[in-house]
């Protein structure tokens, strides 16, 4: 099965395949063919969605930047699942093969990537590091 997610127009990420979240601590939240990750940063469900970003006005066009730099697995690492772990205070690290695809069918395939939760990166889905200066805690 492939493994995408799908970044929804001010909305969340949507997450189909064989995947499985887990906290910054490794252990297990959930594991389901279909999620939806909160990406505004607002969710009182954190990771997931809760609907927040409606009454929160989160603005984002949904469009996959094809230009962010990823670390590629090694050769022969497993890689057909999709790992989603939590960094705290931080992104979604995704590790195994995935394809990210925006709603303008601008899409971004590789197997290792930061995605922004907090809703402030300047280069969503992808995280930028703008966690930080905005103090995200989650
Ligand atoms: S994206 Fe839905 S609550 Fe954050």
């Amino acid at each position: 099965m492939t493994n995408t997610i799908r970044p929804q127009v001010d909305g969340p990420l949507m997450v189909e395949g064989d995947a499985e979240v887990f906290a910054a601590d490794g252990i297990s939240i959930k594991k389901d063919a279909n999620m939806w990750l909160c990406r505004c940063g607002l969710s009182s469900k954190k990771p997931f969605c809760d609907g927040t970003h409606n009454k929160a006005g989160f603005s984002d066009a949904a469009t996959v930047s094809t230009d962010y730099v990823i670390k590629k697995l090694e050769a022969g690492m497993p890689a057909a699942n999709l790992r989603l772990t939590l960094r705290q205070d931080g992104p979604i690290h995704c590790f195994g093969d995935t394809s990210i695809v925006g709603q303008d069918g601008s899409a971004w395939n590789g197997n290792q990537a930061n995605l922004c939760r907090c809703g402030q990166s300047k280069n969503k889905p992808f995280c930028d590091g703008s966690h930080i200066a905005a103090e995200f805690k989650s």
